[in-house]
């Protein structure tokens, strides 16, 4: 059975974002093996002073890392290791000050590691992470499918960067207007969970 890792930030009561989220499970579940982190409840470590020099050291010095020193690595180290270990990845997130919340760039600051997920080769970086592939379910606020907003969206290009970076091919269901459309938000989560069964019966 396929592996899909499922990053959740969805915290606040009643989130439109999980209602796409939950759809994709309950159509999912029984057709592959998830592996579920809630972003909301257990944060990556943040790339402070101590664990930023270890993992430079580690990852682009060549040094060989102390037990102790290992631990201090060890959750951010767990959290890639289980993106090395799945096929899918489905990241579901609202949009937070024109990007992404902070607990979801540390999840991609946690991953992105040189050497283990992507490397420098004689034909320039690559990802390490190529036979997987990502779906990306985001909701808004305002409309940033037009303008003045469309260009001020940092959220959709980083996370897509992001994954293309690693080797990840990756698309997105975004619900953008959920404030601005209120009185459609009904049916825009209607539309998502019918763009969300065509991802799904792609992948599985
Ligand atoms: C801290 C915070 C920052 C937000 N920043 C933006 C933003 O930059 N642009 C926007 O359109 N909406 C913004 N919103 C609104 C949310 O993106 C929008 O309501 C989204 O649909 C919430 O998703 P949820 O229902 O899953 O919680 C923000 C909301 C919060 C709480």
């Amino acid at each position: 059975m396929k592996k899909t890792l499922i990053l959740s930030y969805t915290p606040r009561e009643n989130s439109n974002t999980k209602k796409m989220l939950d759809f994709f499970i309950e159509n999912n579940q029984e057709k592959t093996a998830i592996t579920f982190i809630d972003l909301a409840e257990e944060a990556p470590d943040l790339l402070l002073k101590e664990n930023l020099n270890l993992y430079v050291n580690r990852n682009f010095g060549g040094v060989e890392l102390t037990d102790e020193e290992q631990k201090v690595l060890a959750k951010n180290d767990k959290m890639m290791q289980q993106l090395l270990d799945t096929d899918f990845v489905v990241l579901a997130s609202p949009m937070y000050n024109f990007s992404v919340p902070a607990t979801v760039k540390a999840w991609f600051d946690a991953v992105i590691q040189a050497g283990k997920t992507f490397g420098y080769t004689e034909t320039g970086i690559k990802g390490f992470c190529e036979n997987t592939k990502a779906l990306i379910l985001m909701t808004s606020g305002s409309d940033f499918g037009i303008e003045p907003y469309k260009s001020v969206n940092f959220a959709t290009p980083f996370l897509i960067t992001a994954f293309n970076f690693l080797g990840i091919p990756a698309q997105a269901i975004n619900k953008f207007g959920m404030i601005e459309y209120a009185d459609k938000s009904n049916q825009m989560i209607a539309d998502a969970k019918e763009e969300i069964k065509v991802v799904s019966n792609q992948w599985y």
